[in-house]
């Protein structure tokens, strides 16, 4: 056995790189996929968890932003320039100090988690508050892009969604073949798109016998391909996928309609019982807007458009602590006791 190297060297071939490409690497990805069993017992589904959370930064990013800042320094570059609702920008700010750039990150004022703002800031980058809403950051971040020189490592640069299709790879690679259903939260609709030529890249090459239909879920105060129209103030609680007009919107569609699955919205309340779960009867702690894709496995399974006995995967795409306020929220306060093996034991019920 050898160490997990990132997915730039473990999927060389499948990339576009040249032998002068200089790979910047957090040595992301290799994430687990974790049998869910209690979900498994709800849904009588075979249900796996592709854990992203535990990439470098926290989620799924990291795999898109390995490529887009190496092949940025292939480039030349000095900067780069990203809008994000957080996750983005915490995975180009880490990525950007691997390669000695400068990163310039455009946020939504007072709507990106405060764990996400933390990894932008600790590792130094230039991060201002917009005042406006994601779709406005990712339309200054283009004019940027284009007026000076300075990168943009947003995914509608290519090379991200090289990079994240290699999580469909590693689904294939761990089951031994595509699964019958994959699930994810759709917000900007690149990681699906990513998925999708992932998967569609293996089928073609006989690597998997199929692709999975894919099935996204958009909050439903966020939902514009639900609606087939841009949400012009996009709402939910789950701020990673706060956005009302996608950029990678029609091959997110294409993905869908190409599978044969569905995109479909789930409301908050439903997000927020979804990420309860997963944390209290599966261990696993996500973050809000990762909690839309089981959340949507729950919908789409009481409905009837997934069945029974389907292997299916669910991509987590961030880490729980990135924003603990909601974990807090609801949550008993801890109980204080003096340093007493009685009082502690009655205070814990055991006594
Ligand atoms: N889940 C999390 C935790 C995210 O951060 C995002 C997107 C998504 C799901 C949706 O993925 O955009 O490819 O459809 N976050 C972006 C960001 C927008 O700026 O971090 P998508």
């Amino acid at each position: 056995a050898r160490a997990w190297r990132g997915v730039v060297e473990e999927y060389r071939d499948r990339l576009p790189l040249t032998a002068n490409t200089p790979v910047v690497t957090l040595c992301e990805g290799g994430t687990p996929l974790v049998p869910a069993t209690r979900i498994s017992e709800l849904t009588g589904c075979e249900v796996f968890l592709k854990v992203e959370g535990l990439n470098p930064t926290g989620s799924f990013k990291d795999r898109g932003m390995t490529m887009a800042i190496s092949k940025a320094a292939e480039e030349g570059a000095k900067a780069v320039i990203c809008a994000s609702t957080g996750n983005t920008s915490a995975s180009a700010a880490a990525y950007a100090v691997r390669a000695g750039m400068t990163c310039a990150v455009l946020v939504p004022q007072g709507k990106i988690a405060m764990g996400k703002l933390a990894q932008a800031l600790v590792h130094g980058a230039k991060l201002l508050q917009v005042e406006g809403n994601f779709d406005d950051c990712l339309e200054l971040a283009r004019k940027l892009s284009i007026d000076y020189p300075v990168g943009l490592v947003n995914s509608v640069n290519p090379y991200r969604l090289q990079g994240q299709k290699t999580a469909s790879f590693e689904v294939v690679d761990a089951l031994g073949d595509a699964p019958d259903v994959h699930c994810l939260p759709v917000g900007n609709a690149g990681n699906i798109s990513a998925y999708w030529m992932g998967y569609t890249e293996y089928a073609k090459d006989g690597v998997a016998t199929r692709a999975p239909r894919m099935f996204g879920f958009q909050a439903s105060g966020a939902a514009p391909i639900v609606s087939g129209e841009p949400v012009p103030q996009p709402r939910t609680i789950a701020t990673a996928i706060r956005i009302g007009n996608p950029a990678s919107w029609t091959h997110a569609e294409h993905a869908r309609d190409e599978s044969g699955g569905g995109i479909s919205s789930v409301t908050d309340r439903q997000i927020l019982g979804a990420y309860r779960m997963l944390a209290s009867q599966e261990g696993v702690f996500v973050e809000l807007a990762s909690a839309a894709s089981v959340a949507g496995l729950l919908q789409e399974v009481a409905a009837g458009r997934i069945e029974r006995g389907q292997r299916v995967v669910c991509t987590v795409t961030g880490n729980g602590l990135k924003d603990p306020d909601w974990a807090l929220a609801g949550a008993s306060s801890a109980t204080s006791v003096p340093v007493d093996a009685h009082t502690a034991a009655t205070a814990l019920g055991l006594a």
